[in-house]
């Protein structure tokens, strides 16, 4: 086949760019240990580089990639470092940012086989793998979305529809005007997507039935209440701030007792299950109904990247399909059919990649080696004489400096410092800073000179030469 005339010079223009868009993306990626964290206030006032009015004549590519480079690498937050604790973020495997970067070339819509053969396949496989990685039922049907917010609404759509079509009603085809109402059930520690997530699917964030937790933010299987209808059970695998889980087997068997579908949001904490060491934390997970997860967070692939799996074979579909005539059906899996959204980037190819380039060994080692960091970070924090909320069970460190305005100086004080960046949150009524340790390339030195940092910030916030209470 002929190129058409000018064929050689535009491609050899892209190949020119692409180079250096790797170059500049490389020396990016190299210089993530050694930079400050947060990014300077100049570098953040300089994105005015960027903000003109939109141009009449385009430029020339290369003078776009270089101003991008050059005003917007300085003002990103270095999250795919070894020092961002902050959330619960992740970074990238070398394994993801490949197919990654091979995917952007690739730029298959993955909504259909017919519109990518190679995308559905890795949809396919990385959701198999996923599946048993987890030790979550064979057979579960899954879909790649944007992250566990959209986990939380897919699996949540399905689960609505199922547990009203027991109730002889079709959410589906119907709506929920003058739907059986159905009660829906979660621990006060619930992550706040699962509310918005209730909401997207029409069933309220604010008519959720609470079931108390105890002082690591888990549900107390006591006094469960009796359930009638088509009932939901929100569970919790991974607490955004301590890292506990919910205590599955007691609540699965209250829950079945009730006839009630079980939804577990596993964002990170699912994770706990491909290491034998943390799987304990979530023994009995296996048994609901559905699961989200993501895995922009510790599986460490690029954004955004959430899973969402449902047990019952067809339950996905049934709330999710979009049948058209011009939308040709596969034999097997067409990814559009399981997922909120129809045209999809191929997220399986990084999990496929990471899973391939990782193996099971691999997903455990990083699983393990975080929560060892973790360990090492909340002792360091001990040793300097700081307080830790929390049982350290996970990747997930709650830590007290003293009174409420003292520890937000001391957090901001951090962030402006650099060499490492906490967030804010508050635990059991106290002010605290939160720090998750789920990126693959953090080393205990890392945690030493974060904690090193941080105490020092600690120190000259409260001018003293120890601890601020
Ligand atoms: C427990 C839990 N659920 C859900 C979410 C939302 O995840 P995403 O931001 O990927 O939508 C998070 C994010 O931190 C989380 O920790």
């Amino acid at each position: 086949m002929g190129l058409p005339a000018g064929g050689d010079r535009a491609a050899a223009g892209r190949a020119e760019l692409l180079g250096e868009a790797c170059q500049r993306a490389l020396a990016y990626l190299e210089g993530l240990a050694t930079r400050r964290v947060g990014p300077a206030p100049d570098a953040v006032a300089a994105l005015d580089r960027l903000d003109f009015p939109l141009p009449a004549a385009g430029r020339d590519p290369r003078d776009v990639l270089r101003l991008l480079d050059e005003a917007g690498s300085p003002a990103t937050v270095a999250s795919a470092g070894p020092r961002y604790f902050g959330f619960v973020t992740g970074g990238t495997l070398p394994a993801a940012q490949a197919a990654a970067w091979l995917g952007a070339a690739w730029d298959q819509n993955a909504a259909l086989t017919a519109m990518s053969p190679v995308a559905a396949r890795l949809d396919a496989v990385a959701l198999r793998w996923v599946t048993e990685l987890l030790g979550l039922p064979a057979g579960a049907e899954g879909g790649f979305v944007t992250g566990a917010t959209m986990a939380n609404a897919a699996c949540l759509a399905a689960a609505r529809d199922a547990v009203l079509a027991r109730h002889g009603w079709d959410a589906a085809g119907q709506g929920l005007a003058g739907a059986p109402p159905v009660t829906v059930v979660a621990g006060a520690e619930a992550h706040t997507t699962v509310r918005k997530a209730l909401a997207l699917v029409g069933l309220g964030r604010d008519r959720v039935t609470v079931l108390p937790a105890d002082e690591q933010g888990a549900i107390v299987p006591r006094s469960l209440p009796a359930l009638t209808g088509p009932a939901l059970v929100c569970l919790q695998a991974g607490n955004v701030n301590s890292g506990a889980s919910d205590p599955f087997r007691p609540l699965l068997h209250w829950a079945r007792e009730q006839g009630a579908w079980v939804h577990v949001d596993g964002a990170f904490g699912l994770w706990a299950a491909a290491s034998p060491a943390t799987a304990g934390q979530v023994a009995g997970v296996a048994g609901a109904d559905s699961w989200a997860t993501d895995s922009h967070k510790w599986l460490n692939t690029t954004y955004d990247c959430g899973i969402a799996l449902v047990r019952e074979p067809g339950s996905l579909p049934s709330s999710m399909a979009a049948p058209a005539a011009y939308l040709p059906g596969g034999a097997g899996r067409e990814p559009m059919h399981f997922t909120p959204q129809s045209s999809q980037r191929a997220r399986g190819a990084e999990v496929w990649a990471v899973l391939a380039a990782l193996g099971r060994d691999g997903v455990a080692d990083l699983v393990d080696r975080t929560c060892r960091l973790a360990r090492r970070f909340a002792g360091g924090i001990r040793a300097a004489g700081y307080q830790v909320l929390n049982e350290v069970v996970l990747n997930q460190v709650v830590v007290d400096f003293g009174d409420p305005g003292l520890t937000a100086r001391i957090i901001a004080a951090i962030q402006d410092e650099g060499t490492c960046w906490c967030g804010q949150t508050s635990w059991r009524g106290r002010q605290a800073m939160r720090v998750s340790v789920s990126c693959w390339s953090t080393t205990g030195d890392d945690v030493d000179a974060s904690v090193a940092a941080i105490s020092d910030c600690a120190r000259r916030v409260t001018g003293r030469g120890g601890p601020g209470r």
